[in-house]
């Protein structure tokens, strides 16, 4: 039987496995969680919403006669990709994860680990600061915890409604960014202080590169715990997985 793909996506890495499917002409939807206003553009079919937990998935995967699930979405979605493990158990579809290494510190870099958003926030603690906040708009308001300092918000859509910090400045931005960029932007806002996730990968490096020269302090959120899926770090492996 031919193979028809679940792609879950939301992600560099997956919108480059897209254009890999499409070009071989693979049998393949698309799927996004909705989060922004206009995602990009899919060269596949395209899905768009959340399929309504387990049992939700365990249905799209059997009206759409899923053979294989590929879980390209970013390393702190970690509730859908423990869905995509436990629907693809149910349903018996088989399921790959395309991952990208967590970030590692380099000399120079001044980093401080934290466990979570609520390690993040306790991280802040102390005298006013400029901070740059790399983080989802989801992740926002837990911030107003720490209302002492001046946040720059780098967000994909303007938000609708002001974010409830009581100093702040909106930049809306959608990656990849570059450190020339990432540079610029942390200097014309006098950045002290960045907090990010560790997302790994090529898309949102630049701001580690453009803190390190600069010698910015970096509150680096380390990534949550994922199912024990098999995971591949190329679209490549990808395809050779699908073929096998
Ligand atoms: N978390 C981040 O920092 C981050 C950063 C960049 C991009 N993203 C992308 O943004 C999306 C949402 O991330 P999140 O952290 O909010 O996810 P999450 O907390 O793991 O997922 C929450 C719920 O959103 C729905 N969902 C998530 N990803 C989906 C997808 N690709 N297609 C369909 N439904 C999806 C599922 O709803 P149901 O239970 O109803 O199925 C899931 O249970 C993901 O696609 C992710 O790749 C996330």
């Amino acid at each position: 039987m031919a193979p028809k793909l679940l792609l879950l996506g939301g992600t560099t890495e997956a919108s480059l496995l897209a254009h890999a499917l499409a070009e071989r002409d693979v049998d393949a939807v698309f799927s996004y969680a909705g989060r922004v206003a206009s995602p990009k553009a899919q060269p596949l079919p395209t899905r768009v919403g959340g399929f309504g937990g387990v049992a939700g998935l365990v249905q799209f995967l059997h009206e759409h006669n899923i053979t294989h699930v590929v879980d390209a979405t970013h390393p702190f979605a970690a509730q859908m990709s423990w869905n995509a493990f436990e629907a693809c158990q149910k349903a018996g579809t088989e399921l790959i994860a395309l991952t990208r290494p967590a970030w590692r510190a380099q000399a120079g870099d001044q980093w401080t680990h934290v466990a979570d958003i609520d390690g993040a926030v306790a991280a802040l603690t102390g005298d006013p600061k400029r901070v740059l906040l790399a983080l989802g708009k989801l992740n926002v308001p837990a911030f107003a915890a720490q209302p002492q300092h001046h946040y720059v918000l780098r967000l994909v859509d303007q938000p609708e409604v002001a974010p409830a910090l009581p100093n702040h400045t909106v930049v809306v931005a959608r990656g990849p960014f570059d450190v020339a960029g990432d540079r610029a932007l942390m200097q014309e806002h006098g950045i002290e202080l960045v907090v990010c996730k560790n997302a790994g990968g090529v898309g949102a490096e630049a701001k580690l590169t453009a803190a390190r020269e600069l010698g910015v302090p970096v509150i680096m959120i380390d990534r949550p715990n994922l199912p024990p899926r098999p995971e591949v770090a190329t679209v490549d492996a990808v395809l050779e997985w699908i073929a096998s």
